[in-house]
């Protein structure tokens, strides 16, 4: 029976443990979206994670509405990219990017005025972070088919740029009611042409980008985030499992390296689900190693990889606290809580001031 402390291949990388570091966006890039040195202790200092999933990182500037994340389409974006991964492998951890597209919950402040795209034309619930506060979201744009081929080849690109900054891998945010969530989940899909309709149809662009990001840096290194449970930002299915088990079987084909999914619980403290995690329905539809993701304790932690509902779990908060979070499980040591307050501030507080156990 596997532990969480026992290593695990996720296609080409080789995880010494399963506890692994989920992708929280943090922003303490600059306004070009170019990582700053601070980031470069944040990451090192959480390298005993089994593999550090990074925060969200924009493939392009249509694709990325947050203030002060970061970007992997210029060559500063990559160079500053280079020097946090050379920091995390000289201090023996792994590190994959989470790449980005954002859809219809990028503002028009951040794209000149200009309307976000998504799969159809409607808007995100509640406000967007722009650089001038909270703002009310506005009204996407659908994308036309004969477009998909240019967001296709930003993911490629978007890949290769994240090796070429030195990252182990790739993971493609398909979760959080971004923009592949929004073609994938029927609330937000209006289509009807070969993007919109069965369910085969709305996995379309999640398959697409998929092996887009497959041919420029191997399944071998792609792996892929989905949210199956409940709703987020407005996104969200009326029969999630079918759609999902099919997803799921269409990602296997395509032999990526890992699958985790973000599934908060009814009783969740990061989004509330309003239905169970469905990951132990879904886990037969999927043939590589999956990750479990939301509100785990370590010991709810161990009691899944055990009971075989998934292979490796991804904190978020509890790394947020703990940068040597392993070691902390390890010891049966205390977990610190996290700050909610400085998740999004530019600052070292709450960021690079959160000490090692020893
Ligand atoms: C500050 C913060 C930022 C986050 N940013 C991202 C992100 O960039 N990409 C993503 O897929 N999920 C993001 N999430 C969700 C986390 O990956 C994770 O699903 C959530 O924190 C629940 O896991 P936990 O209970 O272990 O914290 C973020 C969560 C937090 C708290």
């Amino acid at each position: 029976m596997p532990g969480l402390f026992d290593p695990i291949e996720l296609g080409a990388i080789k995880a010494p443990n399963r506890i692994l570091m989920a992708p929280m966006t943090r922003a303490r890039g600059t306004k070009a979206h170019v990582p700053t040195p601070m980031m470069e202790q944040y990451y090192r200092d959480r390298a005993s994670a089994g593999l550090i999933i990074s925060e969200a990182v924009g493939i392009t500037q249509q694709g990325l509405g947050w203030p002060y994340a970061t970007g992997l389409w210029t060559h500063e974006q990559i160079a500053g990219w280079r020097r946090i991964t050379d920091a995390v492998h000289e201090a023996g951890g792994r590190i994959i990017v989470q790449l980005w597209h954002m859809g219809r919950a990028v503002h028009p402040s951040f794209l000149d005025g200009e309307r976000p795209v998504s799969a159809s034309a409607t808007t995100a619930p509640d406000h967007a972070h722009t650089y001038d506060g909270r703002q009310p979201y506005e009204e996407a744009r659908h994308l036309h088919a004969d477009e998909i081929p240019v967001i296709l080849a930003d993911f490629h690109r978007g890949a290769l740029n994240a090796i070429e900054a030195g990252f182990d891998g790739a993971q493609i945010h398909a979760a959080n009611g971004y923009l592949i969530d929004q073609f994938l989940r029927d609330s937000a899909n209006l289509r009807d042409d070969e993007y919109g309709g069965s369910t085969r149809n709305r996995i379309r662009l999640l398959k697409e980008a998929t092996q887009a990001v497959a041919d420029a840096i191997g399944a071998d290194r792609t792996g892929v985030r989905l949210s199956p449970n409940g709703e987020t930002q407005g996104v969200s299915d009326s029969d999630p499992l079918p759609l999902f088990a099919e997803a799921l079987e269409t990602l296997s084909e395509i032999g990526i390296a890992h699958l985790e999914l973000r599934e908060p619980p009814i009783d969740g403290t990061f989004g509330i689900g309003e239905v169970d995690p469905l990951a132990a329905q879904l886990r037969p539809y999927f043939k590589g190693p999956l990750i479990l993701n939301s509100d785990f304790t370590p010991e709810r932690a161990e009691a899944e990889i055990a009971a075989g509902v998934g292979d490796a779990v991804a904190f978020g908060r509890p790394f947020i606290a703990n940068p040597d979070l392993p070691y902390r499980i390890r010891e049966h040591l205390p977990i610190a809580t996290d700050d909610a307050s400085t998740w999004f501030t530019q600052a070292s507080e709450g960021y690079n001031s959160y000490p090692a156990a020893i």
